[in-house]
């Protein structure tokens, strides 16, 4: 069996090792003579994978004891609603809208109260304004905000200040890819299906006294104090997504945690935005680069409009060369490479090769159509890490091994 590199954006890449093992204890989980799929929610084999989830999850994480680890349904979309349903007061919120995500999360939350931008948004997100711009309301219940915006590949480097004002953050794309400090945090919540799992499950960090305050039409499986009160068992819940879940936390503590996600991050964006920026503008990513995400980097052929006929080239040669799920967002157009944890080293190095030797062939035939300006890095986490993409050996686009994993997979250079 061959496996592709998978750039998607979600659901996404798994490690081979948690697969494989998914697979083998598929029809018998540990001499059961069942699985999990089929094991009771409330038998004392699932509440140990539940368990276990939520206490390598804290431990990761360095969750304070003061902040409850929940496991719901209804993915990220579910808490654009869940989070005013038991913050809101049906008063008001502040939205930070750096894209597609924290919009439609403002959206939704005017259903329940009255939720503001805190910022005048553009037609395109490619930026995010400096805080000193933003008018934040000292009245409002919460400051909402997405850490890294997986369709137009906006990430913070920083976590924003509000002053005492609880601070609520969508991370469903960038969770565990880099350190938090969750004190910092009212709330944080992820859907599992980009970097900790497949779809199905969604992870809620939230502090103690931001439960038990649910306006009276919450959903009761959305009501925080019933679902800590039922450790996330209120009814029943995603088992195996949990299990998935589980199987991931435990393979990002045996390859070193998040520091070592962090690292491997940093590694594998610098291997592509090097290749961009090197590019000549054969390849644009119209990102501020104090903006750029190191999970979903969105990049154009030809300027910054972009060559269609050659985008899509590119994507049929790469899935024709064995790295799948390039096209970019429909909404945006042009390419996206997904980096998530999951994603090697090596595999991202296999795409910058193929990017160098695509432009090889191609960059005498394009007229570029637009440059874009972009401002400078502020952050030194960009610069950190392993950047160059050594493409000796590779230049056919082939990599000298596909790997399975990190372990015994990452060229480190
Ligand atoms: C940052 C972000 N937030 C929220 C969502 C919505 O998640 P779901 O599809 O699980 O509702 C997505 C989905 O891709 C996302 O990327």
């Amino acid at each position: 069996m061959s496996r592709v590199c998978n750039f998607a954006a979600g659901p996404a890449k798994l490690p081979d090792q948690i697969l494989m093992k998914a697979q083998k204890e598929f029809m018998n989980y540990q001499g059961l003579g069942y699985g999990v799929m089929e094991m009771s929610h409330r038998s004392p084999e699932f509440t140990a994978i539940l368990t276990n989830a939520q206490q390598n999850l804290r431990e990761l994480m360095k969750v304070p004891d003061n902040y409850k680890i929940l496991f719901l349904q209804g993915g990220g979309t579910g808490q654009f609603s869940a989070v005013p349903l038991n913050l809101l007061k049906r008063k008001k919120a502040d939205y930070i809208p750096t894209g597609m995500w924290s919009v439609k999360a403002a959206k939704e939350g005017l259903k329940y109260g009255t939720t503001r931008e805190v910022f005048t948004k553009g037609s395109k997100y490619t930026s995010i304004p400096h805080p000193d711009t933003w008018t934040m309301d000292p009245e409002a219940e919460y400051v909402f905000y997405c850490a890294n915006e997986t369709i137009n590949g906006v990430e913070f480097q920083y976590v924003p200040e509000t002053n005492g004002i609880p601070l609520v953050c969508d991370m469903s794309s960038n969770f565990l890819s880099r350190p938090v400090d969750v004190s910092k945090f009212g709330l944080i919540f992820a859907g599992a299906q980009k970097n900790i799992g497949c779809a199905g499950v969604t992870v809620v960090i939230v502090r103690d006294d931001l439960i038990g305050h649910a306006l009276t039409e919450c959903p009761i499986i959305f009501d925080y104090k019933q679902q800590a009160a039922s450790n996330s068992v209120y009814n029943t819940p995603p088992c195996y997504s949990i299990y998935i879940m589980g199987l991931v936390f435990d393979w990002i503590k045996e390859n070193g945690g998040v520091d070592q996600m962090e690292e491997w991050s940093i590694a594998k964006s610098n291997l592509i935005f090097d290749m961009i920026d090197n590019s000549n503008n054969f390849f644009s990513c119209p990102i501020d680069k104090d903006a750029r995400s190191r999970m979903n980097i969105p990049f154009r052929i030809g300027g910054a409009a972009g060559n269609e006929e050659l985008e899509k080239e590119f994507v049929a040669e790469a899935l024709s060369r064995g790295m799948a799920a390039l096209k970019g967002h429909r909404t945006v157009g042009g390419l996206r490479a997904s980096l998530y944890n999951a994603t090697t080293v090596e595999e991202t190095r296999k795409l910058a090769c193929f990017m160098k030797e695509f432009q090889d062939r191609h960059e005498g035939n394009v007229k570029v159509s637009a440059t874009i300006t972009q401002k400078s890095v502020h952050s030194s986490q960009l610069t950190n890490g392993s950047s160059k993409a050594t493409c000796n050996g590779l230049a056919n686009g082939h990599t000298n091994g596909h790997t399975n994993g990190h372990t015994n997979g990452v060229a480190r250079t």
